[in-house]
């Protein structure tokens, strides 16, 4: 009997139209937007992993190297019995070393937007750690979430590596630190966040010799095309990614190399020749001025954890 599916339960999937809605909604808006989460469909999540590896984005093997010199420490700080609960789970590579070091895991409880791709790596993590109560959830982590309670209720540890929250602008961040706060029943947060640092390095980062971050900006369209029928020209968009120095973020964009029309969802869109859609933006912290945000959002940091060149930082937040 295969027991592993009948271990993902899944929440309500995001509601059937919303990525047509959003993205119609931002090519509507001047000037035209894209919701960076409809980033992450399976090709995208596929996309995202490849972007992980590259030399360019440091960001990954950093916070990994942080990850497993520090876990007897950060599972000391964590404390027995726990489930880790992580948002936004992607491959479930990182959270290995977590669930190595962690002292009589309860359970660990994925929560991904793109529900194929999460079956696909739960089953594989399943077969390694047979003896793991997983509890994959399919969902939004920018909604409200409410988390049910496991039976013996275990407390919670998050994990939110990546530097995802720099995804968000800092008021939404801030909002979104709270909300997690709460899902997490008074537990402590393990979250990833990237530095300020030479421009020219982060620069880098997004903007990689091969092009897999230009692809995986443009898997938006293709996405679209495939899910929505629309009929965007990928080579008819440039993928453009600077460093806003003055706020501390890149700025993702694709430009219209070209005056074009795109239709989607019964209604035309027209792009100018050089007109942006802004797709994402990753802020960038200090370790100070992350601390103070996440002060704001109801945390106590406890503990931060840098590299040598200070890349990348790691902090563990305690409920207060
Ligand atoms: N959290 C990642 C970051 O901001 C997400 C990311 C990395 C990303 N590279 C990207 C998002 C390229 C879109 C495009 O570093």
């Amino acid at each position: 009997m295969d027991t592993t599916l009948a271990r993902i339960s899944h929440l309500p999937a995001p509601a059937e139209g919303s990525f047509a809605d959003s993205l119609v909604a931002g090519l509507a808006k001047s000037p035209k937007e894209l919701a960076c989460k409809y980033f992450y469909d399976e090709a995208g999540s596929r996309l995202f992993d490849q972007i992980c590896e590259l030399p360019e984005y440091y960001q990954t093997r950093t916070e990994t190297a942080l990850l497993t010199r520090y876990a007897p420490e950060i599972a000391a700080l964590m404390g027995p019995g726990m489930e880790i609960v992580e948002f936004g789970a992607g491959s479930l590579r990182k959270v290995r070393i977590l669930l190595d070091a962690a002292q009589d895991l309860r359970a660990y409880t994925p929560l991904d937007i793109s529900g194929g791709y999460l079956g696909e790596v739960v089953r594989a993590l399943a077969a390694e750690y047979p003896a793991l109560t997983l509890r994959p959830l399919v969902g939004d982590f920018t909604l409200p979430l409410s988390i049910p309670d496991l039976p013996g209720n275990p407390r919670r540890a998050g994990f939110f590596p990546g530097s995802t929250i720099g995804n968000f602008k800092p008021d939404a961040a801030m909002a979104l630190l709270r909300r997690m706060r709460g899902a997490l029943n008074g537990g402590g947060l393990l979250i990833g966040v990237d530095l300020v640092k030479d421009p020219v390095r982060l620069h880098a980062a997004y903007n990689d010799a091969n092009g897999v971050t230009a692809l995986f900006n443009k898997n938006l369209l293709a996405r679209a095309n495939h899910e929505l029928g629309a009929d965007f020209d990928l080579d008819g968009f440039a993928h453009y990614a600077p460093y806003n120095a003055m706020a501390h973020r890149i700025e993702m964009y694709l430009v219209s190399l070209k005056r074009q029309s795109v239709s989607l969802c019964g209604q035309r869109f027209d792009f100018a020749q050089g007109e942006a859609v802004h797709t994402e933006d990753s802020h960038k912290y200090t370790i100070e001025s992350f601390r103070e945000m996440a002060c704001r959002a109801g945390f106590n940091p406890r503990a931060v954890w840098t590299d040598e060149d200070r890349l990348f930082s790691l902090h563990w937040l305690e409920s207060r």
